[in-house]
């Protein structure tokens, strides 16, 4: 009967053990957030701090801010979650942006391993026109991150976050900057979910 006692709690012990040296040994990821966008009169480079700024709110992340242009092949591929901003030119996304999606293949050689598969894709947009064209501009951003077999996510509105910035707007006023930090919030959260349970 001794003996049974002093094995069960040799056994618990051990377990215990084992379950703070585990803990120990795999700390949470740190979750990578890739802010890319173009900006000409600085609209969308707000909305773009405030994504920044609200995916940093989430304990564990690392967001980095670019303009589309300076992007690396480095920064694209070893982030786990990359949130697009446009202006609207035309109703759809600038032309740079265009050219930043398809540099993903002619500069970066993102196929045939599809090398932005399974991470976290988002949108932006701001234009000057109440009804000019964000809607279209922010689905044409996820059609090509969808096109990649990316994970896309809304947040701040229906299809991301957006700005309407002429006629009597301020440019980009508070609520449309709360929109912009609660995209980035919730892409860190999706994030942090999909790399947890990726994890092996
Ligand atoms: C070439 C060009 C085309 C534009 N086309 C549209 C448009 O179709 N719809 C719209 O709402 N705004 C349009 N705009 C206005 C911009 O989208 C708006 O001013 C935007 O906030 C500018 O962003 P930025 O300050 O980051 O450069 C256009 C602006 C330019 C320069």
């Amino acid at each position: 009967m001794r003996l049974n006692t002093a094995c069960v709690f040799l056994v618990t012990w051990f377990w215990l053990a084992l379950t703070v040296v585990a803990w120990g040994a795999e700390p949470s990821p740190v979750i990578k957030v890739l802010v890319a966008y173009h900006s000409v009169t600085g609209n969308t480079e707000k909305m773009a701090q405030g994504v920044v700024d609200g995916a940093r709110e989430v304990p564990g992340t690392s967001a980095v801010i670019k303009r589309v242009g300076q992007v690396t092949r480095d920064d694209l591929f070893s982030a786990d979650a990359l949130v697009v901003g446009s202006p609207v030119y035309w109703s759809n996304m600038a032309g740079e942006v265009k050219t930043f999606f398809d540099d993903w293949q002619r500069k970066f050689g993102v196929f045939p391993e599809l090398k932005m598969r399974d991470k976290v894709g988002a949108a932006f947009a701001t234009g000057g026109q109440v009804s000019g064209g964000k809607e279209l501009t922010m689905l044409s951003i996820l059609a090509a991150m969808l096109g990649n077999q990316m994970i896309v996510v809304s947040g701040g509105g229906a299809f991301g976050a957006s700005a309407t910035t002429e006629g009597g707007s301020p440019g980009i006023d508070d609520a449309e900057l709360v929109a912009a930090k609660s995209l980035g919030r919730r892409v860190a959260e999706v994030t942090r979910v999909v790399k947890r349970g990726t994890q092996k």
